[in-house]
C-alpha cells in the first residue's frame, strides 16, 4: 500500500480515453490512495459518474454549483498531494493555458497550488496543432507535468500521436512521484514528455543519466551481520539494509549486473538483482571473496554493517543463567575485514572499492583513516548517532571522500535518491580512475 495516506484528485475530460481512467483510479485506490474525481460535462458523455463513485467511495464533482455534492473548487485541492487530469483534451488544455474557470475542472485547476499532471488525449492533428503545442508548452513552463501520449491508431481511424498514455504507465509515474521513487532515464523518457519537462524539479529527482553502468558488474553488501553467542543470542546492530538495497536497485535499473550479499533483513529482493543471503560476518566474507575471485567485478560497494567482533566460542546450548553470578564474561575476537581483504587482492581481480564509514564522532578523521588503512578508492561517511538518517531510517546524508580528499556532501534525502546521486559520483570517479590507468 505505497499510496496509503495520499490524497489524489483525478480530473476527467470528455474524450474516448475516459474509460481508461477507471482503470487508473482502480489502481490508485488499490495501492491505498484516497481518490476523488472531478468530471467535465463532456466526460459524462463517455463514462458514468456512478462508476467513479463506486470505485472511489466519494461523490463525483461535475457542476460547480451542485449543492447536492457540496464540493467546492477552492477547498477540494487544499489537502491533496497531486491533481492528475486524464484524459486532458485539447479544449481543457486550452482553457487551463488561458486560465479560464468556466467549469468545475478548470476552476479547480486554476485554484490549485499543488502539482498538476496532464495526460493529453486527442486526435493526432489536434495534438500536433501549433495552438495545442503552445498551450502544452505554456502549462509545462508553469510547472505542470506532461505525460507523453502514445502513438498509434486513433478512435477516429487516423494514426499518430495523441493516444492517452496507458493507465498502468500513468499509475507508475504517479507512484514514482508520490513515493520519491527513482525512474531511470529510459523509463522516464517513456512516461514524461522530455521536451516539455526539461527544467522541472521532478527531472532533478527522477532522471538518472544515460547509463554508464551498462555491462558493469557490481557487488554490494548490505544489512547487519549476526554473531551468535549461543543458539538463541547474538551480537548485531540496527542496520535495516535500506541503503544497500537502494543502491542495488538503482544500479540494476541503470543497467549494471548486480550481486547483493545481504545480512538478515526484512526487505524484498530488488528486481533483477542476484541476492545471496548470509547471517554472520564469516559467511559474508566467504560469499564476497567467492564472488570476486570467481568473476571479475568492476565495483564493490560495502554498505553492510559488518560486526567487527564475534564470540571466541559459540556455545552449543543456550547459556544458562547462573543464580550465583552477577557478571558474565564474553570473549570476543576480531572478524576478518571484508572490504579491506578485497581491496588488497591481486590487481587482476581487484574491483574499484567503495566503503561506508559509520561514525558517531571525529567524523572526517575516522573516515579518512578507514579509507587509507582499508586501501579504498572512495569512502562514504554517515553519522550513525542521528536517528533521522543512517541506521534504519528512510533518509541519509553523507560526505564522500576519495584518496585526493573531500569530494561531495549529499544533503539529507531519501535513500533511493541518494543512491542514484551516489552512483553517479562513483561512476564518474571510477571512470576517471580507469582513464588515468
Ligand atoms: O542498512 P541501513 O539501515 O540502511 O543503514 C545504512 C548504514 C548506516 C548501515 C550504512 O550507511 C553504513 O554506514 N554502512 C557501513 C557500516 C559499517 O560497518 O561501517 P564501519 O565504519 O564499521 O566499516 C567501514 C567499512 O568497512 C564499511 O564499508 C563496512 O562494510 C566495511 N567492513 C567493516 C568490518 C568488516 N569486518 N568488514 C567490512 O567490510
Amino acid at each position: 500500500m505505497q499510496l496509503h495516506n495520499k490524497n489524489i484528485l483525478v480530473g476527467i475530460c470528455g474524450g474516448i480515453a475516459a474509460y481508461k481512467t477507471c482503470t487508473l483510479v482502480r489502481l490508485l485506490v488499490k495501492e491505498g490512495a484516497n481518490v476523488k474525481v472531478i468530471m467535465t460535462q463532456a466526460a459524462c458523455e463517455f463514462i458514468n459518474k456512478n462508476t467513479l463513485k463506486a470505485l472511489t467511495g466519494h461523490d463525483v464533482a461535475i457542476d460547480i454549483f451542485d449543492e447536492a455534492t457540496n464540493i467546492d473548487h477552492i477547498n477540494i485541492t487544499k489537502d491533496i498531494d497531486l491533481f492528475v487530469i486524464a484524459p486532458a483534451t485539447a479544449n481543457s488544455i486550452a482553457k487551463l493555458a488561458c486560465g479560464l474557470a468556466d467549469n468545475m475542472l478548470s476552476a479547480t485547476a486554476l485554484a490549485c497550488t499543488k502539482k498538476i499532471m496532464l495526460a493529453p488525449s486527442m486526435n493526432c492533428y489536434m495534438y500536433e496543432n501549433a495552438a495545442t503545442q503552445e498551450n502544452i508548452n505554456k502549462l509545462a513552463s508553469r510547472g505542470y507535468y506532461i505525460i507523453r501520449p502514445g502513438k498509434g491508431d486513433m478512435a477516429c481511424g487516423d494514426k499518430g500521436n495523441g493516444r492517452m498514455a496507458e493507465p498502468e504507465d500513468i499509475f507508475k509515474i504517479i507512484l514514482a512521484y508520490l513515493t520519491n521513487n527513482v525512474l531511470t532515464y529510459q523509463e522516464n523518457n517513456l512516461y514524461l514528455e522530455q521536451k516539455y519537462n526539461n527544467q522541472l524539479d521532478f527531472k532533478e529527482q527522477l532522471l538518472l543519466p544515460n547509463s554508464k553502468l551498462t555491462n558493469k558488474k557490481i557487488l554490494i553488501t548490505a544489512g547487519p551481520t549476526r554473531e551468535y553467542i549461543d543458539p538463541v543470542r547474538y551480537i548485531s546492530n540496527e542496520s535495516s539494509g535500506k541503503m544497500g538495497y537502494a543502491l542495488a536497485e538503482i544500479a540494476s535499473k541503470l543497467g549494471a549486473e548486480v550481486t547483493l550479499i545481504s545480512g538478515p533483513v526484512t526487505l524484498k529482493a530488488p528486481a533483477n538483482v542476484k541476492v545471496r543471503n548470509v547471517i554472520s560476518a564469516d559467511e559474508m566474507f566467504d560469499a564476497c571473496l567467492r564472488e570476486v575471485t570467481s568473476e571479475k567485478y568492476d565495483i564493490i560497494i560495502a554498505t553492510a554493517a559488518v560486526s567487527d567482533f564475534k564470540a571466541c566460542h559459540i556455545h552449543d546450548q543456550k547459556i544458562k543463567k547462573n543464580p550465583l553470578a552477577d557478571i558474565y564474561a564474553l570473549e570476543l575476537t576480531n572478524n576478518k575485514d571484508i572490504i579491506a581483504s578485497i581491496a588488497n587482492i591481486d590487481e587482476e581481480y581487484r574491483p574499484y572499492c567503495v566503503g561506508f564509514a559509520a561514525e558517531t564522532q571525529n567524523f572526517e578523521e575516522n573516515a579518512l583513516y578507514k579509507l587509507a588503512t582499508k586501501n579504498l578508492d572512495l569512502i562514504v561517511l554517515n553519522d550513525v548517532s542521528r536517528s533521522d538518517i543512517g541506521f534504519n531510517s528512510d533518509d541519509n546524508e553523507v560526505f564522500v571522500y576519495s584518496k585526493e580528499g573531500f569530494l561531495e556532501h549529499l544533503h539529507k534525502m531519501p535513500k533511493n535518491i541518494l543512491a542514484a546521486k551516489l552512483l553517479e559520483l562513483i561512476v564518474e570517479h571510477y571512470t576517471n580512475t580507469k582513464d588515468d590507468d
